[in-house]
């Protein structure tokens, strides 16, 4: 293998050895298999490619201090992969089938898991599509389920340093009554040309508004939002946003640290009132944020003293990482080790 520079890793596709495979056909799952390549076979009909009939995951793997490996909540993810099928009437991969897929893909690829040392860690992405050829608009009768993974670095090469996001109206990524919640290609397809204007402006993400209103707060591009006041973690509650495991996990962990949580609709008047502000996912882990720019009504939103992540968020990050990397008891059970 090349030599990787672990430290220096981003976030990007790299080709690990294996990845797993299994086919839907006759109204049922098969086995698992094994794969060495990276391109698959597909139907030019193909529901996946023609009515974005597909949905994806994202997880993590982590290597310890003396070497053990551990992954973050994945049935947690298999649940998640299982709303977003039955959102978009895909046959439902059964969690223990997506947990054997990942265990196996993370086992089978251990070189590509990154040092303790690096802070890297291995991204895990299981992916099911609708292979089953149609051409009016209905779900396919075939389905492929995959997972494959890649060593990564952060997600914004900022890593824990402080960036800006940007809010601009006129963009929306997802409708209320939509697939906002479902982890599926269509929102992802929605956000990328919002997201590449606001990166040209050097903003690390786009923060939506709700669709309908343009009153409370949804999401980031890739992340869900917090923010924090009055040693309170206030998160978006909203119908059109991805509902995030890492979220869910600090939602857990404000309280072990002494902190109150809110999970409600969040005004974009409260902006101006944070303490603090980070989006957070598995690629963002918690990315501090420095400032909102209102695009809309040319105003900034500031935070912090502009070059280091606040107090809580600095918290919260370690407590999330302890667990992750096996360095704090894992008192609730959301750590697999990979024997
Ligand atoms: N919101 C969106 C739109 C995402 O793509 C992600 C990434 O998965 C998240 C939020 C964060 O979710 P999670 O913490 O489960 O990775
Ligand atoms: C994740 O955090 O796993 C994501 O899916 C976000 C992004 C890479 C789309």
């Amino acid at each position: 293998m090349e030599q990787l520079d672990w430290k220096k890793l981003g976030f990007g596709y790299r080709d690990a050895d294996y990845n797993i495979r299994c086919h839907y056909r006759d109204g049922k799952w098969g086995d698992l298999e094994v794969s060495t390549s990276n391109t698959i076979n597909l139907h030019m009909s193909a529901t996946a490619l023609h009515y974005g009939q597909e949905a994806f995951e994202g997880l993590k793997a982590f290597r310890g201090k003396d070497g053990t490996i551990r992954i973050f909540r994945m049935e947690e993810n298999a649940k998640r992969m299982q709303l977003s099928c039955d959102g978009i009437l895909m046959a439902k991969i059964p969690v223990e089938k997506f947990t054997e897929a990942v265990y196996k893909a993370v086992k089978m690829n251990e070189r590509f898991i990154p040092p303790y040392e690096s802070g890297a860690s291995l991204y895990i992405r299981p992916l099911l599509i609708g292979t089953g050829p149609e051409i009016g608009v209905k779900p396919a009768n075939e389905y492929l389920f995959m997972v494959f993974v890649m060593p990564v670095g952060p997600y914004f090469p900022e890593g824990f340093k402080p960036t800006n996001l940007v809010i601009m109206r006129k963009y929306d990524r997802a409708a209320p009554q939509g697939t906002g919640k479902f982890k599926v290609g269509g929102n992802y397809a929605a956000s990328m040309g919002a997201g590449k204007l606001a990166k040209e402006q050097g903003f690390s993400a786009v923060l939506y508004l709700d669709s309908k209103e343009k009153k409370y707060l949804d999401e980031c591009g890739p992340a869900n939002f917090f923010g924090i006041k009055n040693n309170t973690y206030i998160t978006p509650l909203s119908e059109s946003i991805l509902p995030s495991i890492t979220n869910k996990s600090l939602m857990v962990l404000a309280e072990e640290l002494g902190m109150k949580v809110e999970c409600r609709k969040v005004p974009y008047e409260e902006l101006i009132e944070f303490d603090e502000v980070g989006a957070c996912g598995t690629a963002a882990v918690i990315s501090p944020i420095k400032g909102i720019y209102d695009a809309d009504n040319d105003k900034w939103f500031k935070y912090g003293n502009q070059s280091d992540a606040g107090e809580c968020s600095v918290k919260l990050y370690n407590k999330l990482r302890a667990i992750q990397y096996g360095e704090e008891p894992d008192n609730f059970g959301w750590m697999t080790v990979v024997e």
